[in-house]
């Protein structure tokens, strides 16, 4: 067998060393791009006098109907393409002959292979910001339905302080806004085109690397050529990115996954997203974010994959780096996935209010509100912590809430009187509205909140 190398070898390339060093089932999918390039690239010979024009357009044909055969499922690999490159050249030079064969001039796979990558993010990482924003949209909607809904919001996974369940929403806008901006300025990197580098030195021929990258939207090209060969931070920092957002939908999965218990019981989750158990017929389980929780873990093995892939490696290509789809491919699709999915499931959740504002009963999470009161009546918010926590340990001790303490029991801790009324009057709406400082979960706040973001998302 002949391979696009092998010109210099006089043995066949060993089965478990082909085996081994072929990567077309990974970078299969970058088909597509590998194609589109390709046609730029022979519209750039053409244009350069590089080949002549009979040849530009007798290769572009062919390269457009490989693209049908990819479109249509119909383009079959062999056992001999070594990549999609290969399989490329390949099947261009079947079907119009050696002509095929000049399409390689001026480029290498090392200044290839970038710049198919770069193409597949330059298409993939809009798509996740586009989910991003969809799920961003869908939480302001829900956000604006829940303004009356209050429940306790957890540190510790104790109960904190009252908050509105809206304002318990927001915080994952604002957490995936901070993802669709690093997102956007990693692409700002990825999007500089290296076609031109070739192998790692550039070339004899007249190449115009501008026109290509221009004919597929690149915002500029590279200036070292051995740096555009070798870089692979555009990937390093994209995972990375995906790796953050990938731990947001892991811990807002958990946050679901615990709200659905009946524990709990702040929510119902969809069945369309939850499956059963085989052996106990009750159960509804939350499969579906437990394995969004579960293939964070993927992404964020691929980080240290890709992190240690790149560590050591001299310049400027090695065949090591042929790993570095692995990395890439599988943390794009579980990002991509996991953001649609999770979106699905959060319109169609339902909440239970009813049971969210009961355990506002639970844990005295008006404490902090009274301690908070004893402090603008002038006393040290020390000490006013302090007796809050005596009445709180009396009220446990006699199994009651706090407003049902003795007006005797309040006076005697606090020293003040207006601290009977406040107590008694205290409701955890009221608690809620209390928090009107920057930020905070009061109405006016969140309100405020809910009109920043629709003016950004819309
Ligand atoms: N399949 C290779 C990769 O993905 C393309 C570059 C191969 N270059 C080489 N000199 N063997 O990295």
């Amino acid at each position: 067998m002949n391979y696009l190398w092998s010109g210099r070898f006089s043995k066949q390339l060993h089965d478990l060393a082909k085996r081994f060093t072929f990567s077309i089932e990974i970078d299969k999918r970058l088909a597509l791009f590998d194609v589109a390039g390709s046609i730029v690239h022979a519209m750039m010979l053409m244009k350069q006098k590089i080949i002549s024009e009979s040849e530009g357009k007798k290769i572009i044909s062919g390269l457009k109907q490989i693209r049908k055969e990819i479109k249509s499922d119909t383009f079959v690999f062999k056992a001999d393409d070594e990549d999609i490159h290969t399989a490329v050249e390949r099947r261009l030079v079947e079907l119009i002959g050696p002509t095929g064969g000049k399409l390689h001039t001026a480029r290498s796979r090392n200044d290839q292979i970038v710049f198919d990558e770069k193409l597949y993010l330059k298409q993939i990482l809009p798509d996740i910001l586009g989910a991003i924003t969809i799920f961003q949209k869908t939480m302001v909607t829900k956000a604006e339905r829940s303004l009356g809904i209050f429940l306790p919001a957890f540190t510790h996974l104790q109960p904190a302080q009252p908050v509105l369940l809206s304002h318990y929403l927001l915080a994952y806008v604002s957490m995936l806004e901070r993802d669709k901006k690093r997102i956007k300025d990693a692409l700002t990197r990825t999007n500089i085109s290296p076609l031109g580098a070739c192998a790692c030195v550039g070339t004899s021929f007249p190449v115009d690397p501008e026109y290509v990258a221009k004919k597929l939207g690149f915002d500029g090209v590279f200036n070292n050529s051995i740096d555009a060969v070798s870089d692979r931070d555009f990937i390093l920092e994209t995972v990375c990115c995906l790796g953050i957002l990938m731990v947001h939908l892991s811990r807002m999965a958990e946050d679901l996954i615990l709200w659905h218990s009946p524990l709990i019981g702040f929510v119902d989750l969809p069945e369309e997203f939850c499956t059963g158990s085989s052996i106990m017929p009750q159960k509804k389980n939350p499969d579906v974010l437990e394995l969004i929780r579960g293939r964070t873990s993927a992404v964020i093995g691929n980080i240290t994959g890709i992190f240690s892939l790149m560590k050591g490696l001299p310049l400027s290509y090695n065949r090591d780096i042929q790993e570095d789809k692995r990395f890439l491919f599988e943390t794009c699709e579980i990002s991509y996935l996991s953001i649609v999915i999770i979106t699905k499931i959060i319109e169609k959740t339902e909440v239970n209010p009813s049971r969210m504002s009961q355990t506002c009963r639970l844990g005295y999470i008006e404490a902090t509100d009274i301690a908070e009161f004893l402090a603008r009546k002038g006393i040290p918010f020390r000490q006013a912590h302090h007796m809050v926590g005596k009445l709180v340990e009396e009220a446990e001790k006699k199994g009651i809430l706090l407003k049902d303490l003795k007006e005797s029991t309040i006076k005697k801790i606090t020293g003040c009187s207006d601290a009977v009324d406040f107590i008694r009057q205290l409701d955890f709406e009221k608690s809620i509205n209390l928090k009107a400082s920057h930020g905070g979960t009061s109405i006016g706040e969140v309100k405020k909140e809910l009109k920043r973001w629709k003016n950004i998302l819309n």
